[in-house]
C-alpha cells in the first residue's frame, strides 16, 4: 500500500535526497560507464518451483493461436479466416450474454447516480443500496473486510443452507475469494509442510483442471494421481482411490483429498460433500475438515472476469482458522465488485419481485442453450471413427478420447512433442481451431484426448465440429 502515490522506498527515507545522491555516486564510482553486473534474477537463480508450474489451458497452443490471429490480421493467407478458441471456459468471450439483473445492480453500485434513473427496476436498486450501505464510504471502490463483506457472507450462507436442505451454515465459516482459484491455493498453502517422505501429498483426480497440479508444483507439495474411470462416464472408483493412497504413502504424507465436482474437464452431476457428510452422521459431519469452493465464473453466469468466489470451511481447528484469516488479510480483500456479484448469484431475484420473470427466462435460456450444445457436441463427435466422447454433462467441456495412428505417435516423438500436442498443433495450423491437448489435464498412459469447450455460438460450434471431423479423418489417413 503506497498512499499519496509515493513509493514505499521513498517514504522510508527521512531525508530522501541525500541517500539517493550517495547511492548514485556509489553506483557510478569513478567513471561514467554503468558497472557491469550480472542479473540478480535469472532462470538459474529464480524460485525452482515456479519453473515446474505448467498451465496447459493458456499454454503453447494458445500462444500459437494468438500469433496466428496476428498473422491473419496482417493479411497472411491461411486455409481459414478466423481462429476459433475452444480452449478456455470463458463464456462471455464466446458470446454468452450476461444476466440483466446482475449487470443492473453492478452498474448501480458502480455509479450510484443511476439510482435516480427510472429505467432500473426497484429490486435492482434495493440490492445496490444494500451492498453500497455495507461498503466503506458507500463505495465499491473501498477495501472491504478481508474475509469479505458481512451481508454477502450472510447471503452465501443462506444459499448453502438452502442447497443442503436446511443444514446450518455459519457465515463465520465463509470467506469470499478472488474466484475459486484464490481460495483453493490459500487452503493448499495452509496444508503444505514437510520434506522428503513427510511432504504433504494431495490426491487429485486425473484428468484434472491444471490449477491443482500448478498450485502443488508452486508450493512444493506432492501430487497424488487417482484416475477417473473413462469407461464408466468418468466416475470415481473407490478401489482406484485406495490404490493411489497406498502407493503415495511410500513416498509422501497424503493429507488432502481433492474432488472436482462436477469434474473439469470430465463433468457429471454435482453432489454437496457437506450434505453427504451430514447424511453419514455426526461421526463424520462433526469431524471431517472440509473446504469447498464456488465462484461466479461458470454456469449460467459465466462472469469469470469479475473474480467473485467463496469458500466454506467446516471443522477447521480454531487456531488454524485464525491463521487463515490472518493469511487472507495480507492481501487486503477480494475484488469488491466480485463480492457484490457473488451476493447476487447466491441471492437472485425472488418470486414476486419485479425482475424475477426476466431473471428466470434469461437463466433458463442460457442453460437450455448450453444443454443443447452439449448434446450436439457429443453426438457429432461420436460419428467420427477414432473419436469417442462420453456424455457432456455438468461441465462446459467435452474431453473425447482420440485414436492416433502409430506413425503419428512416432513423428510426434521425433519432434519432441507429446502426441496429442502434435495433433492439436496441426489442427490449429490447418483449421484455426484452438483446443487443449489431453496431456495438459493428465490421462492414462497410452491414451490421448483433447479438451474442447462447448461455448462457441451454436452455428460456429457446428462448423467447428464439422471441420474437426474432416481434420481427424484426413489426419488418420495421412498417418496410416
Ligand atoms: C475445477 C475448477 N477449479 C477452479 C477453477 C477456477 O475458477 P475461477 O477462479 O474462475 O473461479 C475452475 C475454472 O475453470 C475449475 O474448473
Amino acid at each position: 500500500e503506497a498512499p499519496h502515490g509515493l513509493t514505499p522506498a521513498l517514504r522510508c527515507c527521512p531525508s530522501p535526497r541525500k541517500p539517493r545522491r550517495r547511492l548514485q555516486a556509489l553506483l557510478m564510482a569513478g567513471n561514467d560507464v554503468p558497472p557491469r553486473r550480472g542479473k540478480v534474477l535469472t532462470v538459474d537463480t529464480m524460485n525452482a518451483n515456479v519453473k515446474k508450474v505448467e498451465y496447459a489451458v493458456r499454454g503453447p497452443i494458445v500462444q500459437r493461436a494468438v500469433q496466428i490471429e496476428k498473422e491473419l490480421k496482417e493479411g497472411v493467407k491461411k486455409p481459414f479466416n478466423e481462429v476459433i478458441k475452444a480452449n478456455i471456459g470463458d463464456a462471455h468471450a464466446m458470446g454468452q450474454q450476461p444476466i440483466t439483473f446482475f449487470r443492473q445492480v453492478l452498474a448501480l453500485c458502480s455509479y450510484p447516480e443511476l439510482l435516480d434513473d427510472n429505467k432500473f427496476p426497484e429490486d435492482a436498486k434495493n440490492r445496490a443500496r444494500r451492498i453500497l450501505k455495507a461498503c466503506g464510504g458507500s463505495s465499491i471502490g473501498a477495501y472491504s473486510a478481508s474475509q469479505g463483506i458481512d451481508c454477502v457472507r450472510q447471503d452465501v450462507s443462506r444459499y448453502i443452507e438452502h442447497r443442503d436442505g436446511g443444514i446450518a451454515c455459519d457465515p463465520d465459516n465463509i470467506y469470499l475469494t478472488t474466484g475459486a482459484s484464490d481460495g483453493i491455493v490459500t487452503i493448499l498453502k495452509l496444508l503444505t509442510t514437510g520434506e522428503g517422505r513427510t511432504r504433504t501429498g494431495v490426491m487429485i483426480s486425473i484428468p484434472q483442471y491444471p490449477l491443482y497440479s500448478a498450485a502443488l508444483a508452486e508450493l512444493g507439495a506432492v501430487q497424488i494421481n487417482y484416475y477417473l474411470n473413462e469407461e464408466k462416464c468418468w466416475s470415481l472408483d473407490i478401489d482406484e482411490l485406495q490404490r493411489s493412497l497406498e502407493a503415495a504413502r511410500e513416498h509422501c504424507r497424503p493429507r488432502v483429498l481433492c474432488i472436482i465436482n462436477p469434474g473439469n474437464p470430465t463433468g457429471c452431476a454435482f453432489h454437496s460433500f457437506k450434505k453427504v457428510l451430514f447424511e453419514m452422521g455426526p461421526k463424520f459431519s462433526s469431524t471431517v475438515e472440509l473446504a469447498s469452493f464456488h465462484s461466479t465464473s461458470k454456469c449460467y453466469m459465466g462472469e469469470c472476469g469479475f473474480r467473485g468466489g467463496y469458500m466454506e470451511v467446516i471443522n477447521m481447528d480454531p487456531e488454524v482458522k485464525a491463521q487463515l484469516t490472518k493469511l487472507v488479510s495480507v492481501r487486503l480483500c477480494p475484488p469488491v465488485p466480485g463480492q457484490a456479484l457473488m451476493a447476487l448469484v447466491t441471492n437472485p431475484p425472488q418470486p414476486g419481485e419485479p425482475s424475477y420473470a426476466q431473471f428466470i427466462a434469461e437463466k433458463t435460456a442460457t442453460l437450455n442453450n448450453l444443454a443443447q450444445k452439449a448434446k450436439m457436441t457429443e453426438e457429432i463427435l461420436n460419428t467420427v471413427p477414432g473419436i469417442r466422447c462420453n456424455p457432456v454433462q455438468g461441465a462446459m467441456y467435452s474431453f473425447p478420447r482420440i485414436t492416433l495412428p502409430e506413425r503419428a505417435i512416432k513423428d510426434a516423438k521425433a519432434k519432441g512433442q507429446v502426441p496429442d500436442m502434435f495433433y492439436c498443433m496441426k489442427l490449429l495450423e490447418e483449421t484455426g481451431i484452438c483446443l487443449v491437448p489431453g496431456s495438459g489435464f493428465g490421462q492414462k498412459e497410452g491414451t490421448f484426448h483433447f479438451r474442447m469447450t462447448i461455448l462457441p455460438p451454436t452455428d460456429k460450434l457446428q462448423t467447428m465440429l464439422r471441420k474437426l471431423k474432416e481434420f481427424h479423418q484426413q489426419f488418420t489417413q495421412q498417418y496410416s
